[in-house]
């Protein structure tokens, strides 16, 4: 397996560009279901999951094509044609995998009458139930089936009504299967507290290309008027908020200052706010977003919360960050349970951080230390690489699948802004 080596202290300087969005681009990669004309998607990122949503996509009989994207370009182009679909099933090998091969249920339901997915079964941020995604789509005028292991919605003789349904906790894969369901009822949906993130807008903003009529994007009640059929697009996804932010704790760490190609501030004002807050200059350019860091960083208190409060995929790289801040920073993670598998590792770097349940106090030391490291969820793996690069000495970041599953030739847009960063083979 491959491993990363970072030879950390080296501050970082220059411009990274920003990739596109890998949670947007699997919301937006099964929208291509709901059509029979081509689906083309600009500037996906090429990333692990994004190879599986594609190999998922053509096991149920849709074309893909990726075009005009030389090797040396970040992001690519592809094409979806779902003009027949042979398979409404979504099994388990490819479904253990990725867990977002879930959103390939309300989709697939709209434009088959059927669908048949694979349960997703637990993952390493936490128990990640799926019961929101069903009993939308129940909402909808769906039957759900349990059987062997599998999820099968059913469409009544007819079609689906549409429905309204009001979710008791925000979620983002939940509201994104219930709009991709609802687009393509016989009649008006309603959805209450629905996630709000800037990726469900991002789906909803395709959804209307494609000719979907949906009321009160961005906020947390939607209206959906079902049509009878959508039309292909061509469509850009957003800029990728998390590796921006990522990137961001990354130069700060080093006492360095970079321009985040592509980024857009306003997805990620909370972000901002924290950086800010830990004494980290940020600053909108016309091109993407600006961040230095000089002197002290300062500690943060703050808790993750659903869009637009501040989001669980950004609460590791800023632990890392906080590692180097002078006082005591108070992590809450409310999103996810068991999200903290990066603190022991940061610990064996020479950070000091305790946690308590849901809370995290992130003692602030002088030093880190290059160690050995690995970790078992995508930002718990970057938040071992941004401290390495503030490590004094060798780090050592082993199963890089993680990383390979989120950001986009990450040692090489590390290294363009001065890193010392390798990806070896063998461990
Ligand atoms: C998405 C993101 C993930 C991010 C998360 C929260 C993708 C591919 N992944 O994940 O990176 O960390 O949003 O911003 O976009 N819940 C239920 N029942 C359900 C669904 C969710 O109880 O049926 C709970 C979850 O356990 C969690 C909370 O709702 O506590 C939020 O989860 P959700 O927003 O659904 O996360 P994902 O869509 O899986």
């Amino acid at each position: 397996m491959d491993k990363i080596i970072i030879e950390g202290g080296k501050r970082l300087s220059g411009t990274i560009p920003v990739s596109g969005a890998k949670n947007a681009a699997l919301t937006l990669l099964p929208c291509a279901l709901l059509t029979e004309e081509p689906l083309t998607l600009r500037n996906l990122p090429r990333l692990a999951d994004i190879d599986g949503f594609q190999h998922l996509m053509n096991q149920f009989g849709i074309s893909t094509a990726i075009a005009g994207s030389r090797p040396e370009d970040f992001g690519r182009v592809m094409t979806l044609q779902a003009t027949r679909i042979t398979s409404s099933v979504a099994p388990y090998d490819l479904v253990r995998k990725m867990r977002a091969s879930i959103l390939v249920l309300g989709p697939m339901l709209a434009r088959m009458g059927e669908a048949t997915v694979s349960l997703p079964g637990g993952c390493a941020i936490g128990n990640r139930p799926i019961d929101l995604h069903l009993k939308v789509i129940e909402a909808l005028g769906a039957t759900i089936e349990m059987a062997a292991g599998y999820v099968r919605a059913i469409a009544p003789d007819g079609g689906l009504p549409g429905g309204r349904y009001s979710f008791p906790v925000v979620s983002v894969g939940a509201t994104e299967n219930a709009l991709m369901t609802a687009v393509l009822c016989n009649g008006k949906s309603t959805l209450h507290n629905a996630a709000r993130e800037p990726e469900i807008v991002d789906l909803c903003n395709l959804l209307v290309a494609m000719g979907a009529q949906i009321e009160g994007i961005g906020t947390s009640d939607i209206t959906i008027h079902g049509v009878p059929r959508l039309h292909g697009a061509t469509y850009m996804v957003m800029p990728d908020r998390i590796e921006a932010g990522s990137y961001a704790c990354a130069a700060a760490i080093t006492g360095g200052e970079v321009l985040l190609k592509g980024a857009r501030i306003e997805d990620m004002e909370a972000t901002v706010q924290a950086l800010r807050d830990a004494g980290v200059h940020v600053e909108p350019k016309a091109d993407g977003i600006y961040v230095a860091a000089e002197g002290k960083l300062k500690p943060v208190t703050l808790s993750t919360a659903p869009y637009p409060g501040f989001a669980t995929d950004m609460q590791a790289q800023l632990m890392a960050l906080l590692c180097r801040a002078e006082g005591s920073s108070v992590l809450t993670e409310t999103i996810f349970e068991n999200r903290y598998m990066h603190v022991p590792e940061l610990n064996r770097m020479g950070a000091r951080i305790e946690t308590k349940g849901r809370t995290a106090i992130v003692h602030g030391v002088d030093k880190l230390a290059g160690a050995d490291v690995m970790a078992t969820d995508l930002r718990a793996s970057m938040s071992l690489v941004i401290a390495g690069l503030a490590a004094e000495g060798q780090t050592q970041v082993h199963r890089l699948y993680h990383l390979d599953r989120g950001y986009e030739r990450l040692e090489e847009k590390l290294a363009l802004v001065g890193a010392q960063i390798e990806r070896v083979g063998g461990d």
